[in-house]
């Protein structure tokens, strides 16, 4: 794993905004389209502020370009505040250029009975489309990518799964009680994740700086699911210095 150090998260996040925005460019100049794994939570927000400035002020468009989130709560109404449709409509889809029919977030609102057609289908549309060329994960204090826990194997696709506890009570802030987490996610797996031409893995801030080192210095396990991108060739994990701080 091939890793960089930037000073603060503001750094940082502007390369990787620079890098996706090189991608789309390109992909529109040759007339393909450009298929992005994307995440949620507080690790990619400065991400998206700066995707959106480029699309104001820089003319950068999301037209070609289809987005593939990896996780969502289930069940939950995508209406409901906490859910991962509406962070990614109010951190990004509601000030960019994208067509409605190139967004994909898993629905957390599908029945149990329908669920295995389901993910089948999410990954369909992914091969169907070529594969993602970009995958944007930030990494969970359990180890987790995605929402793939500890015990998720290497040849996992997008499935149901049971939340971790540390997951659960990372997330009690947003939810005001540990109660009213929901107890389970639908994901991508990670054989999913891996098949990505390329990947970004981001962490920022001292709390991350434990499991950072473990992603990166551990051995491969899935007791460490974010381990198992030591096996992608094209990975490469974005640091503050803070997150940074245990590596040897
Ligand atoms: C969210 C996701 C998770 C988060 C991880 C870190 O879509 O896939 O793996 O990336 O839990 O969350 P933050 O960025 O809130 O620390």
């Amino acid at each position: 794993l091939h890793n960089v150090i930037f000073q603060n998260s503001e750094e940082g996040s502007k390369e990787i905004a620079r890098e996706i925005s090189n991608l789309v460019r390109t992909k529109q100049q040759k007339e393909e389209n450009c298929v992005l794994g994307l995440a949620t939570g507080s690790s990619p927000l400065k991400i998206y502020e700066e995707l959106i400035r480029m699309h104001r002020e820089e003319d950068l468009s999301f037209s070609n370009v289809v987005f593939f989130n990896l996780d969502e709560y289930f069940p939950i109404d995508p209406d409901d505040s906490q859910s991962y449709h509406h962070f990614m409509a109010e951190n990004l889809f509601k000030y960019i250029d994208v067509k409605e029919e190139n967004i994909h977030i898993p629905d957390g609102n599908i029945s149990y009975e329908e669920l295995h057609d389901y993910c089948n289908n999410y990954e369909n549309r992914i091969q169907k489309l070529g594969g993602i060329d970009f995958q944007l994960l930030g990494i969970g204090r359990s180890g987790h990518i995605g929402f793939n826990e500890p015990g998720s194997h290497l040849n996992s696709q997008t499935r149901i799964i049971t939340l971790d506890h540390i997951t659960r009570s990372d997330a009690i802030s947003a939810f005001t009680s540990l109660e009213k987490v929901p107890r389970k996610a639908i994901t991508m797996g990670i054989n999913t994740i891996l098949q990505a031409k390329r990947i970004v893995l981001m962490a920022w801030g001292r709390n991350k700086a434990k499991i950072v080192k473990k992603a990166i210095e551990g051995e491969i396990s899935s007791n460490i699911p974010a381990t198992y991108l030591q096996h992608h060739q094209n990975t490469t994990v974005v640091l503050d210095k803070a997150a940074s701080s245990e590596l040897t």
